[in-house]
């Protein structure tokens, strides 16, 4: 077979449920993937943890898979030039840094068992110094409260810390540590800028962790990775195993961050909507970071080698994907999760039902620890086709809010909103979303953007391309636009009714 010469990038896209893996070429057509689910684990209720290494095994699957895919196109793996990795933010592992023994699963971003060391903190002095320093409220969400709880209930962790040697890792650095080496064989111990901004160790106006925080979390004996910029032409080292060893990895950065890159959303007030396990909207608000008034997240949307660092204004959704999931595997009124859609547009409307589906709390605008699911105005009327709306609904009524809290922030009305991730196949699920905030919904032929922003930022780590305008052709077929099919009143009144269950869905733990 004849051998097409071409540039390619890869990526690795190490999410909450599954593993993928793609070979890009220069116009970011995937010519090869590979996708892997992994169990989850609930050892208790809003509990959710990973085992850290069958994250490792899966990315390693996923390598081999779509290398062979690869080469069998009859493409060779010497024109593969740069690999980046992407992941869920926040999960936490820790492990010992002289041997990589592994002292916990790793506890997962939307976890919510560190309801109780959250209420503690809260009561600290100090604690009003932490939001202006990381962007981030102080909530189960990010990583510190989660290695906190760890230290608490782990003696061996305990004794490893004590000693000095526990390292802590987001999913990017545990990935590096095992499947990749530095440029001279060393192990690597080291994170991107972004998945860093999520820790609550890192101060967001100096990229550089911050004792005082470190210490209000009485983690002074942590060993944190060393920080880089997201695309980086030397941080990262090269693949140390697998079919792809010596690839150089020059592009590293969290999963959300990575799709606003993967939307050349570049620009300061470009925003995007990525609909994975949970949902997240990143806005971006150029080389300063804005404060929110209105509960979002400031975090870092990525930093290009030798550039200075964008920020963004973020509203996450806990729950989007992993509802669909849940009506799938837990109530088994779907079979498929693609069946969603067509089920809940056979109804008119939701029949009255709203689900709130907080299942570990509510994150923006509202940040309620203790909310619950809650599924409200079941009646005899009510059948499994109006569940089904209600549950994409409540992604849908999520993104209005975080949409309102972002305008009110950064006094822009948003014109339309870019999406992408699973949900976002939908046609039914998109039309609704547009019904449910009334303006256009813009979504890209080419959806993998999130692996398509790591390969971007390990392509430009790489030099295969130096500016972003050179990005023209990346990605730029066939967007398909869905419109409001609703008329404002009905909008409002519908909105209100969402925001009256979530006022019902809290304090529900709390109120024994
Ligand atoms: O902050 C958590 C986020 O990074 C997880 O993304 O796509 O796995 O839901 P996803």
């Amino acid at each position: 077979m004849e051998l097409r010469s071409r540039k390619f990038t890869a990526a690795i896209d190490q999410g909450t449920t599954s593993t993928r893996v793609f070979i890009f070429d220069e116009r970011g057509e995937p010519v090869a993937k590979h996708q892997e689910e992994f169990r989850q684990i609930y050892p208790h209720s809003g509990w959710v943890e990973h085992d850290p290494f069958l994250l490792v095994k899966s990315v390693e699957n996923c390598i081999e898979a779509a290398t062979n895919q690869f080469t069998a196109a009859g493409y060779s793996t010497r024109d593969i030039c740069a690999l980046g990795i992407t992941n869920q933010r926040e999960t936490s592992l820790v492990w010992d840094i002289r041997n990589g023994e592994v002292l916990h699963n790793a506890i997962v971003w939307a976890d919510s068992r560190t309801a109780h060391i959250v209420r503690q903190l809260k009561l600290e002095d100090t604690a009003n110094a932490v939001l202006p320093k990381t962007g981030l409220p102080l909530s189960t969400y990010p990583s510190a409260v989660k290695v906190k709880w760890i230290l608490e209930h782990s003696k061996v962790a305990r004794d490893v810390y004590e000693a000095g040697y526990l390292a802590f890792g987001t999913v990017d650095t545990w990935l590096l540590y095992n499947l990749a080496e530095g440029h001279s064989g060393e192990k690597l111990h080291v994170t991107d800028v972004t998945n860093a901004s999520r820790t609550m160790f890192l101060n967001i106006n100096t990229l550089e962790y911050d004792p005082l925080l470190v210490k209000f979390f009485g983690l002074e004996k942590l060993l944190l990775p060393k920080v880089a910029s997201s695309s980086n032409s030397t941080a990262y080292g090269v693949l140390a195993k697998g079919p792809l060893k010596g690839l150089r990895i020059t592009g590293c950065l969290g999963d959300q961050s990575a799709a606003l890159v993967g939307q050349k959303a570049f620009e300061q007030g470009m925003a995007k909507n990525t609909y994975g396990t949970g949902c997240f909207m990143l806005y971006n608000t150029g080389s300063q970071p804005v404060l929110s008034k209105n509960g979002l997240l400031t975090t870092v949307a990525y930093q290009f080698e030798n550039k200075p660092p964008v920020y963004a204004l973020e509203g996450s959704i806990a729950v989007a994907g992993s509802a669909v999931k849940f009506l799938r595997d837990n109530l088994g009124i779907i079979q498929e999760a693609n069946e969603i859609g067509e089920l809940a547009m056979s109804v008119q409307d939701s029949g009255g039902v709203v689900f709130v589906t907080a299942f570990a709390g509510l994150f923006a605008p509202y940040w309620v620890d203790d909310a619950q699911g809650t599924i409200f105005g079941i009646t005899n009327y009510t059948k499994k086709e109006h569940i089904c709306r209600a549950t994409i609904e409540a992604t849908c009524f999520q993104t209005k809010a975080i949409m309102d809290a972002m305008e009110k922030d950064s006094g822009i009305t948003i014109k339309n909103l870019a999406v992408d991730g699973g949900m976002s196949n939908s046609d039914e699920c998109m039309q609704l979303q547009a019904d449910i905030i009334g303006i256009d919904v813009d979504r890209p032929a080419m959806r993998e953007t999130t692996a398509l922003g790591a390969a971007i930022a390990a392509g430009f780590g790489a030099n295969i391309w130096r500016s972003f305008s050179e990005l023209d052709r990346v990605n730029s077929r066939n967007h398909r636009k869905f419109s409001a099919r609703t008329t404002p009143t009905t909008r409002t009144k519908r909105f209100r009714h969402w925001e009256r269950a979530v006022a019902m869905s809290k304090g529900w733990l709390t109120s024994e």
